[in-house]
């Protein structure tokens, strides 16, 4: 059995019966998954790129233009202060090769920040920051877990585009609860989180059909989002869920926007 399939079975029966597991064998379990994904992104980074750009999606643009026009209405109607500077501040975490970071910094109104951990993918995001196409202070190379030690209450908005289904719901506090506490922290109060994340229920590893292996994947119901958002203190505003036909085949889609308190 590989490293992947053991911490895979530790994930399934601590989500079982929470607790089954000391928290030092969840912790490894949920290292070797994130291990696993960041490894799987590195060696194809490139065919993802192609993959990304190939098959863009008509709901990705119809859910930035959601998160935009709840960012700027709520500065606008002062429950987001802007604070002393003019731009408000986003963080992408999995930003990937940065396409959606790219398309944040063009809007004169955002300075958009890229959060990513595989090697593969900050090599394109550091290229673009060579270029000047990313600010001096816009990547960081962080696993998206530990941004509990981050700067608090820095960002105006949180997005996690298709990456928080790459961490298992577990006990302990680990694992997507870890990063769920994180956003939190690194979010200004009244701020607004937004969460992509493949729909169904249990754990898998799948592969996509994009040239991508198999990789570890959390799906989501509803009522597991707004069980982990509500218990890190933000209010589900929206959700929504949609089917993307690809040529691998359909994907389901939950989509979340939720108010830091
Ligand atoms: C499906 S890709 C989405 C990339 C990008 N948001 C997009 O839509 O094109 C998932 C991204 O999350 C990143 N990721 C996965 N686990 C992570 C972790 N623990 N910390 C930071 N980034 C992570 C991956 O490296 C990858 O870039």
């Amino acid at each position: 059995m590989s490293s992947l399939q053991n911490a895979m079975r530790v994930v399934e029966q601590d989500q079982a019966q929470p607790g089954v597991h000391r928290r030092e064998a969840v912790a490894a379990a949920v290292d070797e998954v994130v291990r696993a994904t960041s490894t799987a992104y590195t060696a194809q980074s490139a065919s993802y790129e192609q993959a990304r750009e190939a098959q863009p999606w008509e709901w990705d643009e119809y859910l930035t233009a959601t998160l935009l026009e709840r960012v700027r209405g709520r500065i606008a109607e002062g429950s987001l202060p802007l604070g002393a500077g003019k731009q408000w501040q986003l963080l992408d975490v999995g930003a990937g090769y940065g396409r959606d970071v790219l398309r944040f910094t063009e809007e004169p109104d955002i300075d958009a920040v890229a959060l990513e951990n595989a090697d593969g993918f900050v090599k394109y995001l550091r290229r673009a920051q060579g270029e000047g196409r990313i600010g001096p202070d816009g990547v960081m190379v962080s696993d998206m877990r530990d941004l509990g030690a981050a700067e608090a209450a820095r960002f105006h908005c949180v997005r996690v585009h298709a990456t928080l289904h790459h961490l298992p719901v577990v006990s302990h506090g680990l694992g997507a609860d870890a990063a769920v506490a994180g956003f939190r922290h690194v979010l200004l109060p009244g701020g607004v989180l937004y969460v992509l994340v493949k729909a169904g229920s249990g754990v898998n590893i799948i592969d996509t059909g994009e040239g991508l292996g198999g990789r570890f994947f959390q799906l989501f119901t509803p009522a597991l989002v707004k069980q982990l958002l509500e218990c890190h203190s933000f209010s589900v505003v929206q959700m929504e869920e949609a089917v993307e036909p690809r040529s691998s085949g359909n994907v389901d889609w939950l989509f979340a926007l939720a108010v830091a308190k």
